[in-house]
């Protein structure tokens, strides 16, 4: 599959379906795309209801048709608006037009449900591991055992998540073949440095250092 990271913790998966992951849009001052480049979108999958991750959610759906696939919570907000929903929690797996969706633990906060998720998206016999917002936790050793991603984004700024130095301890946990590190330098609140995690993540990991609009095969 291909993997765009449109900016922040938006990315957007292409293979035999079209699915967005946390699509912060409008507003996003390092998103690569707008509400107005989305034409189609089979899935939205949003890991909590901050601004920065549910962003754009409701309304690509409400634009493509698009099933929305969060936690309880937030997925029976997005059914009072009249989406297609796919309902889910942490433990859970979902199949949705052949996208299997896998709810993780995340170490974090939101409005709704008072939680946050990660997710492992598997198309074409590829897992993407998308950390959501989380702090570093033991969690993901299970994560790593049980799911094993071909391919995690981690967050790296280092107030609202790890720093650099825990999300390289993170990649070790997960035992990740790749990684590539997101959700920073999109405010001045969230500044980080990829190359800093690089330096500290140690193993077989291939770090992967994208922009925002860069388009990676998987
Ligand atoms: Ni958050
Ligand atoms: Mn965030």
């Amino acid at each position: 599959m291909n993997i765009t990271w449109i900016g922040h913790s938006a990315l957007k998966l292409e293979g035999s379906k079209i699915v967005y992951i946390d699509p912060f849009l409008s507003g996003n001052p390092k998103a690569s795309m707008g509400l107005a480049n989305v034409d189609k979108a089979d899935v939205v999958v949003v890991t909590h209801d901050h601004g920065d991750h549910l962003g754009d959610g409701y309304a690509i759906c409400q634009k493509t048709g698009a099933v929305f696939v969060s936690f309880f919570e937030i997925a029976e907000a997005a059914a009072k608006k009249g989406l297609k929903v796919e309902m889910m929690n942490v433990g859970g797996t979902v199949v949705v037009d052949g996208v299997s969706i896998s709810m993780v633990p995340a170490f974090h906060t939101g409005g709704l449900g008072g939680t946050a998720t990660g997710v492992v998206v598997e198309m074409d016999c590829q897992k993407v591991y998308h950390a959501g917002d989380t702090g570093l936790t033991m969690e993901m050793k299970l994560i790593g055992e049980m799911y094993r991603p071909d391919i995690g984004f981690l967050p790296i700024d280092g107030r609202f998540n790890m720093t650099p130095r825990l999300a390289a301890k993170a990649v070790e946990l997960l035992a990740l073949p790749k990684v590539v590190p997101f959700h920073y330098d999109t405010f001045d609140a969230v500044k980080s440095s990829p190359e800093e995690f690089k330096n500290y993540v140690t193993g077989d990991c291939e770090v992967i250092i994208l922009k925002p609009g860069d388009r990676y095969e998987l």
